[in-house]
């Protein structure tokens, strides 16, 4: 059976879910983060260690400001009126990403509850927000490059001293990826970490991804042969 601790979803499908139904965009975002608990919840159930979830692109940023703002508002909310909940489920929350690009609020109140919760250890849930594969890469070389400067080495960059430097070093690698909504790409996503990840793709879009979806994700999980490159 393989081992898996680190599950990574994108979270996509909320517009197309919304339309279906005549409501506006945002309306599909509320859709959506209403069903993280229960996701939270039946990965718990299901052992993993690590979720991370794909909630905002830097590239989502070229939104229409309206859809945006309901975004930023609903991060904000969430981190507010979940805290009760993490602290009693035994969650530690983080958040890959430049936080530092984010509005105030949501930033604020997600900085509150990475500190409330970092000592839980039930199940990290690692939010990926304002997150571009492509950014953390080039942050990753950024911190690298003055590393160096200060201490003058100038021997080749190793992988573990790059890996070091990108946004959660001390989480293991996703080990299974599952995109929602239908298609067949990683849109920025965790470029480096996805390396040797198992990809899941459904159609299901992501207000209607529940535990049975998941459960579904990793009985296929569970049926793939992992090399790493070895036979
Ligand atoms: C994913 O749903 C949520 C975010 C990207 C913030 P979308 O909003 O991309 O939904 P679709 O793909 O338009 O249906
Ligand atoms: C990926 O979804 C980003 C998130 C789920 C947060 P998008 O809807 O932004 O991706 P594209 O534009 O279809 O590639
Ligand atoms: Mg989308």
């Amino acid at each position: 059976m393989n081992n898996l601790r680190h599950i990574a979803i994108i979270m996509d499908g909320n517009g197309r879910w919304a339309q279906a139904r005549g409501l506006s965009r945002s309306e599909g975002h509320r859709a959506g983060s209403k069903q993280v608990e229960a996701v939270v919840d039946a990965a718990i159930a299901e052992g993993v260690e690590v979720l991370t979830l794909y909630a905002f692109s830097t590239e989502n940023w070229n939104r229409p400001r309206l859809e945006v703002e309901t975004l930023m508002k609903l991060f904000a909310e969430y981190a507010r009126h979940s805290l009760d909940g993490l602290q009693r489920r035994g969650i530690r929350l983080r958040v890959v990403g430049r936080m530092d690009g984010l509005p105030m609020l949501p930033r604020m109140a997600l900085n509150h509850a990475i500190e409330a919760t970092q000592k839980n250890a039930v199940l990290t849930l690692n939010i990926a927000l304002n997150y571009g594969g492509r950014a953390e890469l080039v942050d990753a070389a950024s911190k690298v490059v003055a590393a160096r400067m200060k201490s003058g080495d100038s021997s080749p960059v190793t992988e573990e001293e790059f890996a070091a430097a990108l946004y959660a070093p001390d989480l293991p690698p996703p080990d299974l990826l599952i995109r929602t909504g239908g298609e067949l790409r990683i849109s920025n996503f965790l470029l480096w970490e996805l390396s040797y990840a198992e990809f899941y793709f459904t159609e299901v879009l992501w207000p209607d991804f529940g535990p049975a979806e998941l459960h579904a994700a990793i009985e296929e999980f569970g049926s793939r042969q992992r090399r790493f490159g070895k036979v």
